[in-house]
């Protein structure tokens, strides 16, 4: 859903105007102006959350800005700083790659947002990212992630390797070291070389690992995705999970 947030009573409406995707100047993918219910459902939880909020590749920074509307302190991360620019002076700004670059203080944050991002992440990288984001949230604190999933119409071919992978119980069994052997599809030319596809028993297991809870995990279909991506409505995978409370 596209949404603005009124200026009133700061509550979240739906937009009337047609959708926008941004291509991201560094062949990370497209930034959307819209809302999913992952991001929708990080708003919502930012607008009771007392400590800052943390956007992960935020981009165009559409979750990062409707979190804002919505009373959070939201510090807004990503490895392209020049994509920070226009949050600048209205959210904190945090150039950077995660998880690498990123540091926070222990139990700082009331909740994370990571929309898009997590199929740019190596396994290791995955590990230690849920790591690091279960170290900086409060008790109670949530983390909201959507990712891209094997199942969408460019990786077709790769879905009899991604089956294979899972019945010999591969532990990162959407990791693509290079796309162009599986897809030649035309999007894929704006992503880079290699691609973590994610499920959501992949999210779950890696969410527990770092000690999180899982609140919700799921597949479906972004309503900002073009056509041409679709395959069978598990397109993007979501998952929201919970640092347990003392
Ligand atoms: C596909 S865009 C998604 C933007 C936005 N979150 C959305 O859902 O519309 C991915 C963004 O994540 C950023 N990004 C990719 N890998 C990252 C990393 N390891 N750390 C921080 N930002 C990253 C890219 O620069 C890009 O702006």
């Amino acid at each position: 859903m596209r949404v603005r947030i009124t200026r009133h009573n700061r509550r979240i409406e739906p937009e009337t105007t047609a959708p926008r995707r941004i291509l991201t100047r560094n062949r990370m993918g497209w930034s959307s102006d819209q809302l999913s219910p992952l991001s929708l459902s990080f708003v919502e939880f930012s607008r009771a959350c007392t400590a800052p909020v943390l956007d992960i590749g935020a981009g165009l920074g559409t979750a990062a800005l409707a979190a804002l509307g919505a009373g959070a302190s939201v510090i807004a991360n990503d490895l392209d700083d020049g994509a920070l620019q226009h949050l600048a002076g209205r959210t904190q700004t945090r150039p950077g790659r995660f998880p690498r670059e990123l540091h926070f203080e222990p139990e700082t944050l009331g909740a994370v947002h990571a929309s898009n991002v997590f199929h740019f992440l190596t396994g290791n990288q995955l590990e230690s990212g849920f790591r690091a984001i279960a170290r900086w949230l409060r008790p109670g604190g949530r983390l909201f992630v959507q990712a891209a999933t094997p199942y969408q119409a460019p990786f077709a071919a790769f879905l009899p390797e991604y089956q294979r992978r899972l019945a010999a119980a591969g532990k990162w069994p959407g990791w693509i070291p290079k796309i162009s052997i599986y897809s030649s599809h035309r999007q894929l030319s704006q992503m880079p070389r290699s691609l973590h596809l994610l499920d959501d028993a992949i999210l779950t297991r890696t969410a527990l690992a770092a000690g999180l809870e899982i609140e919700r995990a799921w597949l479906f279909r972004r309503t900002d995705l073009p056509a041409t991506l679709h395959l069978d409505g598990r397109e993007s995978v979501a998952l929201i999970a919970r640092k347990p409370s003392l």
